[in-house]
């Protein structure tokens, strides 16, 4: 141990910051968030007002070039995206390869990686130009290979983009539309899975998109970067909540058996929690999640769904945590999670099909968050630091001396 100290000594201070809850990693001018308020602002707009005032592809332009578009340069973007949906026709054939059951996060991780492979002049991250390009090319395709693997899973044939629907509604066709036959887009769905895009747009430094600026730090080129974000935000506690939320409202199955649940969630030998529930940065309501029980209802609405077992468990759920007390000393409220897979469930997609969906809308802000770190003159590659705790110096011995 006397040794370690004197490693120490010799490489200087650091901190030791487990989960960087006190760190930050660098300085950036896209999300703002306050826990305590509950207040979210994509470049200092109110989420409320874009979310209910505008639409997703507004909110890319946002957050990629900092201010809302005038209408010439909106028409403009929507145009670029649109010219890029397409995938190479290489790319269907790789698809082949996966098992019919594989996981569609596990496709995505692969394809979006996979188009590094396809475009090779958006890899010089050096150029602007093509960083600008690579920018739209993700975009631009991410919902048509999320369709795709969602498409290849449940065996149908994979559908084109049809580029004079908005961005929302071309991806709500791609999913559930079918060759010769004519797919009417709900309106009322398609802006609730619009308003669900924004609401999952950007979230400053979480865990998905610090790996994504961790990967880019080295100078690895886009593709590689989101393919990264992607795996990260598979996991249960970050973009996998909603489909845990949404698990474990099914096995509550009835309000009578939530007194149950809630039980285990305070009792500090049972490793359960409320999923769906608490947050790192809100200690406060989510203001997401407001939106998304308003959107939740929305939907439900206009599928004329009246009778949501599923939703009485979540709204019953919610009244009961409110007023606990170990919810309220711990500053546990629902976060955004809590409602989307309802919601998602209600418009037809499959649990497995979620955090896909969070991932094609979180695409825009790993890529703004990108952007900003390369373009930043103070950027470096990111090299954390480590408390070592293991062996002192000590000589190595020959297997045959060794026992
Ligand atoms: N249910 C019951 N108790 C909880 C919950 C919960 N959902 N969340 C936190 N707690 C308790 C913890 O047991 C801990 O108690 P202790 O102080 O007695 O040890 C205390 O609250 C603080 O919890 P931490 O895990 O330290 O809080 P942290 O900020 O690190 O975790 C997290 C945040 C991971 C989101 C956590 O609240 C959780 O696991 N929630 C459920 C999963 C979930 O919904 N994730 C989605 C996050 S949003 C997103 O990624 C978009």
């Amino acid at each position: 141990v006397a040794d370690i100290g004197k490693l120490y000594a010799q490489t200087g201070m650091f901190t030791y910051d487990p989960g960087f809850t006190s760190t930050a990693s660098c300085e950036s001018k896209i999300t703002y968030i306050d826990g305590d308020e509950g207040v979210l602002l994509y470049r200092g707009y109110p989420i409320e007002q874009l979310a209910e005032g505008g639409d997703f592809m507004e909110t890319c332009y946002l957050l990629l070039n900092g201010e809302l578009p005038t209408p010439a340069q909106k028409a403009e973007f929507d145009y670029r995206i649109s010219r890029h949906t397409m995938v190479h026709e290489q790319m269907a054939r790789f698809y082949q390869g996966f098992r019919r059951d594989a996981h569609p996060m596990a496709v995505m991780v692969a394809c979006i990686g996979a188009l590094s492979a396809f475009y090779h002049d958006s890899i010089d991250i050096t150029d602007p130009v093509q960083r600008q390009v690579a920018t739209v090319r993700i975009i631009a395709k991410i919902p048509t290979i999320a369709a795709m693997a969602y498409k290849y899973n449940i065996g149908q044939p994979f559908m084109f983009p049809k580029n004079d629907l908005d961005y929302t509604s071309n991806f709500l066709r791609m999913c559930f539309g079918v060759p010769c036959e004519e797919y009417k887009v709900n309106p009322v769905l398609s802006r609730a899975l619009d308003r669900i895009f924004i609401l999952h747009a950007d979230h400053e430094q979480n865990a998905s998109t610090s790996t994504v600026r961790l990967a880019g730090s080295s100078g690895a080129n886009p593709f590689a970067c989101i393919a990264a974000g992607i795996a990260c935000l598979w996991g249960p506690a970050h973009g996998g909540a909603n489909e845990a939320a949404l698990k474990m409202l099914t096995e509550i199955g009835h309000v009578d058996n939530i007194p149950k649940f809630i039980a285990k969630a305070k009792d500090k030998n049972d490793p359960f929690r409320l999923m769906g529930f608490g947050h790192r940065v809100y200690k406060n309501y989510d203001p997401r999640a407001k939106l998304m029980a308003k959107t939740c209802h929305e939907v439900l609405g206009e599928l004329g769904i009246k009778d949501d077992p599923l939703l009485d468990v979540a709204v019953e759920l919610e009244r009961i945590a409110l007023h606990d007390d170990y919810f309220i000393e711990k500053k546990l409220y629902p976060n955004i999670d809590f409602y989307s897979g309802i919601t998602l469930k209600a418009m037809g997609f499959p649990v497995s099909m979620f955090t896909v969906l969070f991932a094609l809308a979180r695409t825009v802000g790993w890529i703004a968050q990108w952007k900003e770190m390369i373009e930043d003159p103070h950027q470096k590659i990111g090299r954390p630091r480590q408390l070592y705790t293991g062996e002192p110096c000590r000589q190595y011995v020959k297997i045959s001396s060794r026992g």
